[in-house]
């Protein structure tokens, strides 16, 4: 695997002090329990996390894994927020080995090349489920309003909480392929996402860096990426409303389903859609996640949203519409 960017001597420095600390740690936990006993798919008992706890700290994981990635890392702001000072740590290490890929789960001796890979899956767990594909109940809607916009129009679309930016190049290649122009930005919460999406690389699944969809060349679709909030977004070079905002996977989830953070995103969308601009909301959330989305859906409509579609595809527009 190419090392993204090169490391440097205290990088290195510090990663032989942890792989000796961290091995040694994890050789007495073996020694006691006659064996690591953490797999893939093994249930994470109250037991199991109170042996790792004893010997493999994950407080200390978590501390030593941040102060080796802003060794290594070419800006502070691509630290995933997973290693940032006021996260809380995972339950246990094999809570934490849970997440990760296979690459990286289960031992805590760690090679110098792979380690932004590792950073990289931080930032993008497999649960995030970002990938090509996922929403295609979208697709009639969105070719339905692209029939409706002026051929000439320079069209703008935002993709609040792209991730890795997969679906971002999706919509791009849609346009691209109907010969549209148009900018295409995706905005999202992790440093290190926006950097994979710009580089369309994934140097922690190099089996999905292969769905990044491609543009022609000479292209007149502009795709570009930023880090931000979905409650608070503003563009940082003051570009004219846009025409459609797709958020999936995001409102009325985990990340995103307090009224307070839920009315702001609302105020975004408010802010940057233009007056006779379309929303796209998709979810893959199980039924849990259903009384978030509902709560937002019922906070639109109060502030005079046209909803229409059903939880996990939903169409917002400011202009009435058939009510929901
Ligand atoms: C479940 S993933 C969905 C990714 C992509 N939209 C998709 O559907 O495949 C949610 C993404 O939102 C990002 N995120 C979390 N909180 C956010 C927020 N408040 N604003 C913007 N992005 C956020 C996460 O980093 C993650 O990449």
């Amino acid at each position: 695997m190419t090392r993204p960017w090169p490391a440097t001597p205290a990088f290195l420095r510090r990663l032989t002090q942890f792989n000796r600390r961290w091995r040694q740690r994890h050789r007495c936990l073996a020694r006691w329990t006659g064996g690591g006993w953490w797999a893939r798919g093994s249930v994470i008992s109250p037991e199991l996390r109170a042996w790792y706890n004893a010997f493999l700290p994950p407080d200390e994981l978590q501390r030593d894994l941040r102060l080796l990635a802003l060794d290594d890392l070419p800006q502070r702001s691509l630290l995933p927020s997973a290693l940032e000072p006021d996260a809380p740590p995972p339950l246990s290490v094999p809570d934490w080995w849970a997440t990760l890929n296979d690459d990286f789960a289960g031992h805590l001796d760690l090679e110098p090349d792979s380690f932004p890979a590792l950073l990289c899956n931080l930032a993008d767990p497999s649960r995030m489920g970002t990938d090509t594909g996922r929403y295609p109940e979208q697709t009639a809607p969105l070719l339905d309003w692209l029939d409706r916009q002026p051929a000439s129009n320079r069209l703008r679309l935002l993709d609040l909480g792209c991730g890795v930016g997969l679906g971002t190049y999706e919509l791009a290649a849609l346009l691209d392929d109907r010969n549209r122009p148009a900018e295409v930005r995706g905005v999202t919460a992790e440093g290190l996402e926006v950097w994979m999406a710009s580089h369309r690389r994934l140097p922690h699944d190099p089996c999905r860096q292969r769905r990044f969809p491609t543009l022609r060349p000479h292209t007149a679709v502009a795709v570009s990426f930023r880090r931000g909030h979905a409650e608070d977004y503003c563009d940082d070079d003051a570009g004219a409303a846009y025409d459609l905002i797709v958020c999936n996977g995001l409102a009325g989830g985990r990340f995103l389903s307090a009224p307070p953070q839920l009315n702001a995103f609302l105020d975004t969308l408010e802010r940057l859609l233009a007056p006779t601009g379309l929303v796209l909301l998709g979810n893959r959330f199980h039924d849990g996640s259903r009384p978030g989305v509902e709560r937002l859906m019922r906070l639109a409509v109060q502030r005079g949203w046209s909803l229409s579609g059903h939880w996990q595809s939903l169409q917002l527009e400011r202009r009435p519409r058939r009510p929901y």
